[in-house]
């Protein structure tokens, strides 16, 4: 089974990038599910029910949640293809993993919030580990589990892959929209990235406007982010190959356009 992730899908410039490139990227791989990290795509917060509809239509199967997944919960219903994070406290809108049965098999996919995400750090949470290991348990089986993990610490987003190696098909983290050169198969068989990237704009601070940072940070000035639209567009994604619920290989893909 082929399992396309793709990386923070961040605003319009992002929704336009998948466009372009993940119809082609399915046909040529033979892709089986796309996955992709939705908490981003409406204006950076959130997603809408439209975007979301836009999104499937070219290719992507299901959507993961990370710290923005709140910011519109219209989308976090039963019918719709969508998560938040499992750890947040019991009675938060949506749900945090879905079992999806496709043409081909059956996949359960789970977004984790590590336990330090930016501003969000002093919110409370449950433990990741106990939480993943309470959804493991309890779920029915399925032909491959994917675990995203959405968080900050690299320490935390490698020690989540060896806690579950050998117990789910992959576990891919982001939430940076940085790619780190890690992926690989990890010694029992779980596909394992550290950050995957993101989709939208390369000339950006994870898809945001450069210059009203620089201001703030050196002269002090309150002011608010705004998206990056132009310049070169990048896209990134993991492939993970599936044999009987773990990994035979996990490949990183990078386009970058004008
Ligand atoms: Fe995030």
């Amino acid at each position: 089974m082929k399992i396309l992730y793709v990386g923070d899908i961040m605003g319009r410039p992002g929704v336009d990038v998948v466009a372009k490139v993940l119809p082609d990227l399915i046909q040529e791989y033979a892709v089986d599910f796309v996955i992709a990290q939705g908490e981003n795509v409406t204006e950076g917060r959130g997603m809408s029910i439209e975007d979301m509809q836009e999104l499937q239509s070219y290719g992507v199967d299901f959507f993961t949640g990370g710290n923005w997944s709140l910011f519109r919960e219209g989308v976090l219903t039963d019918e719709h293809p969508v998560i938040r994070p499992a750890n947040y406290p019991d009675g938060t809108p949506g749900v945090g993993y879905k079992r999806v049965t496709y043409a081909t098999g059956s996949v359960l996919v789970v977004t984790l919030l590590g336990k330090i995400v930016g501003k969000d750090a002093g919110k409370p949470i449950k433990n990741p580990l106990q939480t993943i290991d309470e959804i493991l348990e309890t779920a029915d089986k399925s032909d491959a589990i994917v675990v995203n993990f959405h968080g900050d610490y690299s320490s935390e987003k490698r020690v989540i892959g060896y806690y579950l190696d050998g117990r789910v098909s992959a576990v891919i983290g982001d939430h940076w929209h940085v790619p780190t050169a890690d992926a690989m198969v990890l010694p029992k068989g779980t596909a394992h990235i550290t950050d995957v990237g993101m989709c939208g704009t390369l000339h950006s601070s994870l898809g945001v406007k450069t210059d009203t940072i620089i201001t703030r940070w050196r002269d002090g000035l309150v002011n608010k982010n705004e998206l990056e639209t132009e310049g070169p567009m990048q896209f990134n994604a993991v492939l993970v190959n599936t044999v009987d619920g773990l990994a035979s290989d996990i490949s990183h893909i990078q386009t970058i356009f004008e």
